[in-house]
């Protein structure tokens, strides 16, 4: 029905409409990406992080605006032996759509059948892990221990890239060690094989986690390919954020710790990122009805025992800095019956908002 003309209607919705439009022009100016024939909403990713990024976690880092998710790294060659762990792990929620599912392995023609069998599942992109560094892998010559063979690299991009149906990135780290800093040389094979897009970890093998992320590199790794950059490491809130993308003129950006029991991240960025406005930290209330539906969401997909299990560690990084926290931890740590888990945090956040009355 059309509203007349100058009367209270018509100028609200056209006030929505101007906002709407100027929201629209804005969000896509400053955050749509292509990778590939895969269009991301934003560029502020999720990093895959082994024992973290489970599909429910993915899931509420989506609902907070998260442009792109990826998978654990899941073994190419479990998946080749028909591991059911493996497979369960590449399995994506339809509320996380389009997420990259991250491979790990070091032979070329596996690496290549996961891709294929990859085809017929519900990943927008496969990702190729070059960084992880613990030991168990990269003797394996897996992992970020392919940085030290660029010719491997060449092999396995080259194989999966042939014959993936979806776009192929990689995820690399600086170099091996200090001695050995190669990441442009990666990145320039990535590009030459047909990989999609790079992700850099400004850190080398040698350091693990420690130390400062190098932006330097992920800078250098920008200027030399022309296709989509992801900068990662040590971005823990907006500010930094807004500083990766500045510095290294990086078209994408990607959280690992950040994020851990802390999905809010993302919409704190892109909040930042399109306003300059520097939005508040959740209250207790709501980092505790997120655990409980994180929890939940956790038991639905591996079972109670393993839920539980694994909400563990995501409960104590949700709730640390929160008073009592570590004492809270240490008793769920010892706890294994979700309404016993509830009740622990519901006493916690009362204790939570007296002192926020106090
Ligand atoms: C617990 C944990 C697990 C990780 N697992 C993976 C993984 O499965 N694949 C991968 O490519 N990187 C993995 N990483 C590395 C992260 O993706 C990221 O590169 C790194 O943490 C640096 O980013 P940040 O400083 O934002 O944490 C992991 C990191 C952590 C802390």
């Amino acid at each position: 029905m059309l509203q007349p003309y100058n009367s209270v209607e018509w100028f609200f919705t056209r006030f929505q409409n101007i906002c709407y439009n100027k929201y629209c022009l804005l969000f896509k100016e400053a955050h749509v990406l292509k990778i590939g024939n895969v269009e991301l909403s934003n560029r502020v990713f999720l990093a895959p992080m082994a024992g973290v990024t489970d599909m429910p976690f993915r899931v509420l880092c989506k609902e907070q605006g998260c442009g792109l998710v990826y998978t654990e790294m899941v073994s190419a060659k479990g998946m080749h032996y028909q591991d059911e762990k493996s497979t369960k792990l590449t399995l994506l929620d339809e509320r996380e759509k389009p997420g990259a599912v991250q491979i790990f392995g070091s032979e070329p023609d596996i690496m290549a059948g996961v891709a294929e069998k990859l085809n017929a599942s519900d990943a927008g992109i496969i990702d190729i892990n070059m960084g992880c560094p613990a030991p168990k892998i990269t003797k394996n010559g897996e992992g970020s221990a392919l940085m030290k063979r660029p010719e491997l690299v060449e092999r396995i991009v080259k194989a999966v890239v042939r014959v993936s149906q979806k776009p192929v990135t990689v995820k690399i780290r600086k170099g091996w060690d200090e001695c050995s800093i190669n990441a442009v040389e990666i990145a320039k094979i990535a590009e030459a094989c047909g990989a999609s897009a790079v992700a850099v970890h400004g850190r080398t093998r040698e350091q693990y986690y420690s130390g400062k992320a190098d932006w330097n590199i992920i800078r250098q790794v920008k200027q030399a390919i022309s296709i989509p950059v992801v900068g990662n490491g040590d971005v823990t809130g907006p500010r930094e954020a807004k500083r990766l993308f500045e510095e290294t003129g990086c078209d994408a950006i990607m959280i690992g710790r950040g994020a851990q029991g802390n999905p809010w991240i993302f919409s704190r960025i892109l909040t930042y990122l399109q306003t300059g406005e520097l939005a508040g930290e959740p209250t207790a209330e709501v980092k505790i009805n997120t655990i409980i539906r994180h929890m939940n969401m956790l038991i639905e997909h591996k079972g109670e025992r393993t839920g539980i299990l694994e909400m563990r560690s995501h409960i104590a990084w949700y709730i640390k800095g929160l008073r009592d926290a570590a004492h809270t931890k240490q008793k769920i740590f010892n706890m294994n019956d979700k309404e016993e888990i509830i009740n622990l945090l519901q006493g916690f956040l009362l204790r939570q908002q007296c002192r926020e009355q106090e």
